[in-house]
């Protein structure tokens, strides 16, 4: 552990979805240390002037430039100082792969508190070793601070829902972005003093980087948008659906995949459907042989003649996008179908039309103030879906406390917390 004006923070990133979710965290670690350093007496109004040391951590949960790599270049998260190189596996050897190669980490860097986000195996699996390491005889270990807490989708199957029940049963801090969150968490016995509603760094990162993300050319490379109307004009933008599907029980059943590709033929018929799929998914698409549902969009280089895109019944497949690129394209869709979680907030932020292809949500509020519907997994479900919400215009209302400032009221709880618990050391 670190002087008495320094903590140290070992913040953990794994798999895409945590990206976005803690880039805001370490730029206001990094603003902090700023503004600090340019005149430590501004920071007396009730912010901390300790020093932040910040350590990144990259389990390498997802490794592939298309799932890292570029998250990290478009979000400006700067290099991590660890990379664990975990990997895949089956969630047992993942999920220890990720808790050996961690302890050791945190043995040698004895962090005041760890960061953990979102419900990945790489979530739990580090707050697990922290829950239970020992840096002296005396049993000190770090505080871990959970954001995203409380998320509940009553779904025992989905292997996010064991990794949030248990982080957040093993946090010292419980970071929340919504009402449910609350109301969950004060069921589950977990005390008041730990909880704190902060609203949703996610949301954060979309609002620091749409601007930057108009300025994408994957309309244009996508034959989506003529290049005369220029950045950022919906004007001449053909009216296209995004689809993003790689949940376990929508596509490892070759059944259950067939069930929601035919649910999402007639969208297909009626625009241009975009899918950049997870790989994941690309893997299932060829092992059950449903490549006929399917054309492969090739991109250009964007500086050419748009490639023909048309709606024919089939789903265009290209690669996964990077973050900005994704993000214009959630901005311009007519409607975005997708089964994932994050992109049902994201697309509430954007008052963009959701159809999520699942029988439940943890994220509540996107329904009852954003622009999300549930549209189960049956093929009529879907298709009744789809047709409501491409007919829709864009709506709802942003939720409360998602106004891009939420690592800042993250990190005034940690200074305050390891402040009071210095004080208390020092007594
Ligand atoms: C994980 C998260 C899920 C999140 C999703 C976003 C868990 C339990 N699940 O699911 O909550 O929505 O990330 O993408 O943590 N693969 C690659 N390259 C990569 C990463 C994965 O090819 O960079 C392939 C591997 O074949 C791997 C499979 O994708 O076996 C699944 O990866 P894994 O990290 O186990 O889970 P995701 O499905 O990505």
């Amino acid at each position: 552990m670190e002087s008495q004006n320094t903590i140290k923070i070992l913040t953990v990133v794994g798999a895409r979805p945590n990206f976005m979710k803690a880039a805001p965290i370490i730029a206001a670690i990094a603003h902090h240390n700023e503004q600090l350093h340019a005149s430590p007496a501004t920071l007396n109004d009730g912010r901390s002037p300790i020093r932040i040391e910040s350590v990144l951590v990259h389990t390498g949960q997802h490794y592939d430039e298309a799932m890292s790599d570029r998250f990290f270049a478009d979000l400006n998260i700067p290099k991590p100082n660890v990379h664990l190189g975990a990997g895949s596996g089956t969630h047992a050897v993942q999920t220890a792969e990720i808790m050996k190669r961690f302890e050791e980490v945190l043995l040698r860097e004895r962090p005041d508190l760890l960061i953990v986000v979102g419900d990945v195996n790489s979530t739990l699996a580090c707050a697990l070793v922290a829950a239970k390491i020992s840096y002296d005889t005396s049993g000190s270990r770090p505080l871990i601070a959970h954001v995203e807490s409380g998320l509940r989708s009553f779904d025992r199957g989905m292997p996010e829902e064991t990794n949030r029940i248990v982080t957040d049963h093993l946090a010292d801090l419980l970071f929340v972005t919504e009402e449910s969150g609350l109301t969950n968490l004060r069921l589950e016995g977990i005390p008041d003093q730990k909880v704190h509603f902060v609203g949703n760094t996610m949301i954060d990162s979309l609002l620091a980087f749409r601007h930057k993300a108009a300025q994408s050319n994957i309309l244009e490379t996508l034959g989506l948008r003529s290049r005369k109307q220029g950045f950022d004009s919906d004007l001449g933008t053909t009216p296209y659906a995004l689809l993003t599907l790689h949940r376990p029980s929508n596509v490892d059943q070759r059944e259950s995949l067939l069930t929601i590709l035919e649910g999402l033929e007639e969208l297909a018929s009626s625009c241009p459907v975009i899918f950049p799929a997870h790989p994941r998914t690309q893997k299932r698409i060829a092992d059950f042989g449903l490549e006929r549902f399917f054309r492969r969009q090739d991109r250009s280089d964007g500086g050419g003649v748009p490639a023909s895109i048309g709606a024919d019944g089939r789903i265009s497949l290209v690669d996964p996008l990077g973050y900005l690129d994704f993000l214009c394209m959630m901005d311009h869709a007519a409607v975005v179908v997708t089964d994932s979680g994050g992109i049902q907030e994201e697309t509430t932020a954007l008052g963009v039309p959701c159809v999520t292809v699942r029988e439940n949500t943890e994220r509540p509020v996107t329904i009852q103030v954003g622009t999300n519907i549930l549209a189960g997994t049956s093929t009529e479900g879907i298709r009744k879906a789809a047709r409501q919400q491409l007919e829709s215009k864009r709506a709802g209302a942003m939720p409360e406390a998602w106004d891009g400032k939420s690592a800042y009221r993250i990190l005034d709880v940690i200074c305050l917390e390891l402040e009071k618990q210095r004080a208390m050391q020092l007594a």
